[in-house]
């Protein structure tokens, strides 16, 4: 029996237990995936307790996706990068590898959603500087957008996220701005990513008037439930090409589970159909 699980506090929430149960049970792998809940004040102990007990990786969830990095024997380019760990493999070792997932399902999401779209890309837009947004930004600068702007209520964080990046050998140009600033920039944006809470079920709605986009443009958003943000439907409405949240989630879950199950499971339209059922119940 192969374990693995997603840590965090809280963590009962979280969908992974059901995607990777849906996909163990697909392939009919001897396996099992949990939300292991881990209290801040135990956290290193627990980990360690956890990979005693033989537990193959572990997905990291708010709010340890720094704090776990400090455990790592290696750490990924990309995990590196980003600043962030969000999946944990053992080694044969026993030594503890981190990577990050949260960019390559962003990209593999906006390309399976919206085919050919740097051609059109030139200013992408990101809406939010948290995690998300940090992972998004590392993602187009490696698909070498020439600009990318981030717009997020506080100012200062936006601008953490583009130190954070500035290591990283690139052509693409980076921007920190408030997000009282983005609607004069509307026009000129190619590629409008929201990457905050607002618009998600029980959240206020992103506020802000998408209609000057150019017909080219392209939204997405990593809110998945509802489904169809506001935000999605009014670029529908214009007829843009939109990217919708849960693909995101799906696909950044795949090389966990292929490192620890040794099966790169695909994203099919049997586990988008049961996770959006699982998402909006
Ligand atoms: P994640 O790590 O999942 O990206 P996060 O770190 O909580 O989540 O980041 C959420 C982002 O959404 C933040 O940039 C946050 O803005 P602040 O940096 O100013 O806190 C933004 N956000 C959350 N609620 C918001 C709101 N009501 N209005 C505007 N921005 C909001």
């Amino acid at each position: 029996m192969i374990r693995a699980g997603v840590i965090g506090w809280p963590v009962a929430h979280s969908l992974s237990p059901r995607l990777h149960g849906f996909w163990l049970d697909k392939y009919k792998i001897h396996g099992r995936y949990d939300a292991l809940p881990i209290a801040p004040d135990q956290f290193e102990q627990s980990v360690r307790t956890l990979v005693e007990g033989g537990i193959a990786g572990f997905n990291v969830t708010l709010p340890y996706k720094t704090r776990i990095a400090d455990m790592m024997d290696e750490v990924s380019p990309r995990a590196q990068a980003i600043g962030a760990v969000n999946t944990v493999v053992v080694m044969e070792n026993g030594g503890l590898l981190g990577d990050n997932t949260d960019a390559y399902g962003f990209m593999q999401s906006l390309n399976t959603q919206v085919e050919h779209w740097k051609e059109d890309a030139q200013t992408a837009v990101i809406i939010g500087a948290g995690g998300a947004a940090m992972a998004i930004a590392y993602a187009l600068l490696e698909e070498n957008v020439p600009e990318i702007k981030i717009y997020n209520r506080t100012p200062d964080k936006a601008a953490a996220i583009i130190d954070q990046l500035s290591p990283l050998k690139t052509d693409s140009k980076l921007y920190a701005y408030a997000f009282s600033d983005l609607a004069e920039s509307i026009k000129s944006t190619d590629l409008l990513i929201n990457t905050t809470p607002l618009g998600m079920t029980g959240q206020k709605p992103l506020d802000l008037d998408i209609g000057e986009l150019p017909s080219t443009a392209i939204v997405s958003d990593i809110v998945y439930a509802p489904r169809q943000t506001a935000l999605l439907k009014s670029a529908s409405d214009l007829g843009l090409r939109t990217a919708e949240g849960l693909p995101m989630l799906i696909h950044q879950a795949v090389p966990g589970f292929e490192y620890w199950f040794n099966k790169h499971p695909a994203v099919e339209q049997d586990v988008l159909d049961y996770m959006f059922g699982v998402a909006a119940s």
